[in-house]
């Protein structure tokens, strides 16, 4: 169940949120410490009020003091008062402190959410602490702190996995929580907490649509399966939008969940014990994972580096969609095979090496060119030997060498990170011929500026975005035949 938590300081604002958002929830919380204090004297007709704006809208009355991380600062007493006032007056549900002393609101027939907050991590008593915070029969238990870790994140669920009997929110705030504020099902909560787009009345807070749309909240059941995209920073992965995308697109009882990670053994821990079917590996773990695998393809072992694990029976299978996400794009604008082709690659770090890879396995002849040469060098040895078709070689420092070179060269493909954000040209004194291939593997934004110029002198380009499409696209081929197989553990 959604539940807007409203952060309008007006009554008739709250109003408008409500109305607004009503598509996407079932309940709402009114947060009265949000409001002016003198709309305080509204909340007598607010329920009403609200289930007028849409019927069957459950709602929760709360007045969060600042140390749990609200806002009231006025006298107790008077919240006391109002708490009461609440229960009396057609709220479906109010939120008490573990720690504030019986008031008549436990009296009014309103179910009691006994709740308690811990805004700087995750205490390590989490399914006692919940556990003991019901007073009266029929009391849910909500425990909201704030994890500091992955690992933090997993006891999280180890908790809440251990509290089935009782009714209970277990959530974690801040970026670390943000897979808990989605799994409401999962965690066996009753409900979770959402904001309106914009506002924000909790760290880590979705909008309701987004859960509803996105994530598909209504539709999860204990069959369904979990995929994630895991690394850090991670809340601006496009992968969320593009497996759950997919996946309802399909009818696939499947939901893909961004998680934020700090490090790889937790991850794995994680992925037990949601359990994880699968997930999509981004920056900085690519390379971290190789270790917690059982078994892994050639690319991923050549690349080192793993952007897609799967769950297999006998243990997780790593795979390198990167690999063929480079290839797909690019073959689609050859004229001429690839094997023989002559190609200048801009950068030696992980990315480098999955798409040197990649060439060398079509039998591309390549020449790395890097800021640190070393490096440069260090790449072009581990790739000769692979044992792969193709040539390599470093093309030292200097810009006449390369201007020199330039009319053999067929393809051109950066992977430094130069141009992301607009910003930055990788090799501005390389001088296009026209008859090259340029692939620039940055996708934010697609037009960076060595598009921009390669398309100026009639270079035939190919952007980031696609190459992010296509690993996509494998990797989702992949997620599909795991979450469309018979057992939990295919
Ligand atoms: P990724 O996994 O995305 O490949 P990486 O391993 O950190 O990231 O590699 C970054 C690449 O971009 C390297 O080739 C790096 O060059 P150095 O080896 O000299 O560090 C290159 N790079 C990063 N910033 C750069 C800059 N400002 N100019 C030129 N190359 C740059």
């Amino acid at each position: 169940m959604i539940y807007l938590t409203t952060t309008a300081t007006t009554i008739p604002r709250v109003l408008q949120q409500v109305s607004e958002q009503a598509s996407w929830i079932e309940g709402v919380e009114i947060r009265a410490d949000l409001l002016d204090p003198t709309e305080l004297s509204g909340l007598t007709t607010l329920a009403r009020a609200v289930r007028d704006c849409s019927s069957g809208l459950k709602v929760l009355g709360t007045i969060r003091r600042e140390a749990d991380g609200g806002r009231w600062t006025g006298e107790e007493s008077k919240r006391r008062i109002l708490l009461d006032r609440l229960s009396r007056a057609g709220f479906d549900l109010v939120d008490l402190e573990s720690d504030l002393p019986t008031v008549d609101a436990e009296r009014s027939g309103a179910t009691i959410v006994r709740s308690l907050h811990d805004l700087k991590g995750t205490p390590a008593n989490l399914e006692r602490l919940a556990s003991t915070l019901p007073r009266n029969p029929g009391e849910v238990a909500k425990v909201a702190v704030t994890p500091q870790s992955t690992a933090e994140l997993v006891a999280i669920f180890r908790a809440a996995d251990r509290l089935r009997d009782l009714p209970h929110v277990l959530l974690g705030m801040g970026p670390f929580g943000v897979p808990s504020r989605i799994l409401t099902r999962r965690l066996g909560n009753m409900l979770t907490f959402a904001s309106a787009p914009g506002e924000s009345a909790a760290p880590g807070h979705l909008t309701p649509r987004a859960l509803s749309e996105l994530y598909r909240l209504a539709s999860h059941r204990d069959s369904t399966r979990w995929f994630a995209v895991v690394g850090n920073p991670i809340a601006h992965s496009r992968s969320p939008a593009y497996h759950n995308g997919r996946f309802a697109e399909e009818g696939i009882d499947a939901v893909y969940v961004p998680v934020l990670v700090d490090a790889v053994a937790p991850l794995f821990e994680l992925a037990d014990a949601l359990p994880l079917s699968g997930f999509s590996v981004t920056i900085p773990h690519k390379r971290g994972v190789l270790a917690l695998l059982s078994q892994m393809g050639d690319d991923v072992r050549a690349a080192q580096a793993c952007n897609t694990v799967l769950r297999t029976p006998s243990g997780w299978r790593g795979v390198n969609t990167d690999v063929i996400g480079f290839l797909a794009p690019l073959d689609e604008v050859l004229d001429d095979p690839l094997r023989g082709a002559s190609v200048l690659l801009l950068g030696a770090g992980g990315s480098a090496r999955a798409v040197g890879y990649a060439l060398l396995s079509r039998g591309a002849k390549v020449s790395i060119w890097n800021r640190t040469a070393s490096h440069a060098r260090a790449l072009a040895g581990d790739l000769a030997g692979l044992g792969v078709d193709g040539t390599v070689d470093v093309l030292e420092q200097g810009s006449e060498g390369v201007s020199a070179s330039a009319p053999t060269v067929d393809i051109v493909v950066n992977t430094t990170s130069v141009g992301m954000n607009g910003e930055g040209d990788p090799v501005p004194w390389y001088h296009f011929r026209g008859h090259e291939v340029v692939y620039d593997i940055v996708y934010t934004p697609p037009q960076t500026p060595l598009i921009v110029r390669a398309a100026h002198a009639g270079c035939r380009v190919v952007t980031g975005d696609r190459m992010f499409a296509a690993q996509a696209a494998a990797q989702y081929e992949l997620y599909r035949s795991i979450a469309t197989a018979g057992g939990p553990d295919v």
